[in-house]
């Protein structure tokens, strides 16, 4: 059988073309069993797996909740806010009292970029990141690429630009890391404040200029402005950012092809995208979603086949 070059799924950087490939296909098969009457396997039954947010979640926590009930994993859920972290326990404590409970596998969230490196070089259980802070969320990028292969076929070559706040955007570095693997083309779009300075060094192009990426791309995966680690101004206002930054129907409307609209919520709808975009035709969002529950059922069954 083939296999993963990991035993745990830190980031997208690591990971080889063939290992996307390889989660993609056992995402095709766990897709056709979660539409299924019977939308469950028992290919994890005697896996135990903690789900650890230190960050609010509503589709990923969601995700990976089902992703582990269809594969009959024991499921248990620790949520920071509710916890002794608030008593001054360390994340290394913590996790080694869940381990304790005999605990195979971790899914972790944490605002500070490599809390997942640090915890799978210290404990046991293979460590599924679910973003960490600004670093990466390599489930969403993989959860992307299978939505954008589904629609539009091998990603080679196809272009595909990320609109909004890069800077800050965890899903922006697995995206790129990701498409670039594939083989795609990759531009990110946005005011200068909010666009790395060396991102261009990842092999992507550069765009200020909104109309000219749409007329340019396949897909437009729109970020959301991330005000919450914003500790400057980075633009003057959400209603001039919305005006200059923002993709609305019209804009979608004279491009001569019909591109892919993504976003990896939440949306704020009206700032980088109008309603009319989100809920168009055009429109993946919830495809993303649904895709979001095979491709975890996927990390989450090869990952468990490297088990010590
Ligand atoms: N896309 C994403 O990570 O959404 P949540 O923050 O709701 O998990």
């Amino acid at each position: 059988m083939a296999t993963l070059s990991t035993r745990h799924l830190l980031g997208i950087k690591n990971l080889t073309p063939e290992d996307l490939n390889l989660i993609f296909e056992t995402a095709d098969s766990f897709k056709e069993v979660i539409n299924r009457p019977i939308k469950k396997v028992p290919s994890l039954r005697d896996t135990t797996i903690a789900n650890i947010f230190f960050e609010n979640s509503t589709r990923t926590r969601i995700s990976f909740e089902l992703a582990e009930k269809r594969l009959s994993a024991d499921v248990v859920n620790f949520s920071a806010s509710s916890s002794s972290v608030k008593k001054g326990e360390t994340l290394l404590d913590t996790v080694n009292n869940i381990l304790a409970m005999k605990v195979d596998m971790v899914v972790m969230r944490h605002p500070s970029p490599g809390a997942p490196h640090f915890l799978a070089e210290n404990i046991p259980a293979n460590v599924i990141n679910a973003g960490d802070g600004t670093h990466e969320h390599p489930t969403q990028a993989l959860l992307d690429a299978f939505s954008m292969r589904e629609k539009l076929g091998d990603l080679k070559g196809k272009k595909v630009a990320i609109f909004g706040d890069i800077l800050h955007s965890r899903v922006a570095l697995s995206n790129i890391f990701c498409l670039k693997k594939l083989g795609a083309k990759v531009a990110v779009c946005g005011p200068p404040t909010l666009i790395p300075k060396h991102v261009h060094e990842l092999g992507v192009e550069v765009s200020h200029n909104v109309k000219e990426t749409l007329n340019w791309c396949d897909v437009a995966n729109v970020l959301r402005i991330q005000l919450e680690r914003q500790d400057i101004k980075y633009f003057p206002s959400l209603r001039e950012y919305s005006q200059y930054y923002g993709i609305n129907k019209k804009m979608l409307d004279s491009l001569q092809k019909e591109i892919i609209v993504m976003h990896p919520g939440p949306i704020n709808r009206g700032v980088e995208m109008t309603s009319d975009v989100a809920d168009s035709k055009q429109s993946i969002i919830l495809d993303q979603v649904e895709n979001g529950v095979a491709v975890r059922m996927a990390v989450l069954f090869l990952l468990a086949n490297k088990r010590d």
